[in-house]
């Protein structure tokens, strides 16, 4: 593993309760970082923080309730100091449909955790950044994105608006020390993928050159690096993980 170093940082990691946001929580803190780790599953927040130790705490917050975010913003830098990195990776897949059958309230869930939870994480935790001149944020798309996928257009939307949205405040925030990224992986098996039916599933992995899903870690390896203070230049970008699928 290469050391990246974190030492002294605090991060925060929506969705880290699981999945890609565990795996990413878990690098931060062998880099040094003091974790916390936000989700609404309050069962496996508590699973992570035991297998994290005591770099990493909890709290349990719905990124869809601004008044949430906010509290636990101030909470994190009240308990841990300055929060340095923000990795945004909570989100859901919605339920495979063709577009004109689409279930009006399946729609706005989506969009509501995927792209407005993207948005009042960015929002709550930039004030504080720019005060201090410092900060590194990773926003968690897809490479639905990019590419889209049939049956997931609340999905790639939400996802596709993700993108947008990190390209505009990056640029917002090119003149202060801040770096705001997002990701674009391919399919990696969490449990993301229980509300997708199998075949949807195959076709997502039929679409990956590699011919695999990515590892959580491989995830996790890119994003460390991101969050890092080398990672100086580059904002306002995106990052494909996608074993080859993304072609621009
Ligand atoms: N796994 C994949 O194939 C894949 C591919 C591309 C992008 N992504 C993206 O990566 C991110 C992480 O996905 P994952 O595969 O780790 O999924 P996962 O289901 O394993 O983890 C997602 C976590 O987000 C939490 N969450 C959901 N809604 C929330 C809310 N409103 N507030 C707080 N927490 C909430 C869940 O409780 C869960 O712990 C998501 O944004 C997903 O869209 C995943």
């Amino acid at each position: 593993m290469n050391q990246i170093d974190l030492e002294g940082r605090v991060a925060v990691v929506t969705g880290g309760a699981q999945g890609l946001g565990f795996a990413i929580a878990q690098r931060l803190v062998r880099s040094g970082a003091k974790v916390s780790l936000w989700d609404m599953n309050a069962e496996l927040l508590a699973s992570a923080r035991a297998e994290l130790g005591d770099a990493a705490s909890t709290i349990l917050v719905d990124i869809t309730d601004y008044e949430s975010v906010a509290a636990a913003t101030a909470q994190v830098e009240q308990e841990l100091g300055s929060l340095d990195i923000m990795v945004n990776s909570a989100g859901v897949a919605g339920r495979n449909a063709p577009l004109d059958e689409y279930d009006l309230e399946e729609w706005h869930r989506v969009i509501n955790i995927d792209l407005n939870g993207a948005f009042y994480v960015n929002r709550a935790v930039l004030p504080g950044m720019k005060a201090r001149n410092y900060g590194r944020i990773v926003n968690i798309a897809s490479i639905a994105a990019k590419e889209g996928n049939p049956n997931a257009s609340a999905y790639a939307a939400a996802k596709a608006g993700v993108v947008g949205m990190t390209k505009a405040v990056g640029k917002e925030c090119a003149q202060y020390n801040i770096a705001i990224n997002a990701i674009t992986p391919a399919t990696a098996k969490t449990r993301i993928l229980d509300e997708l039916k199998p075949e949807f599933i195959d076709y997502m992995l039929s679409r990956i050159p590699r011919g695999r899903f990515l590892e959580v870690e491989e995830a996790a390896n890119m994003v460390a690096w991101l969050v890092s203070a080398e990672n100086s230049f580059t904002t306002a970008s995106v990052f494909d993980l996608s074993g080859g699928r993304a072609t621009y």
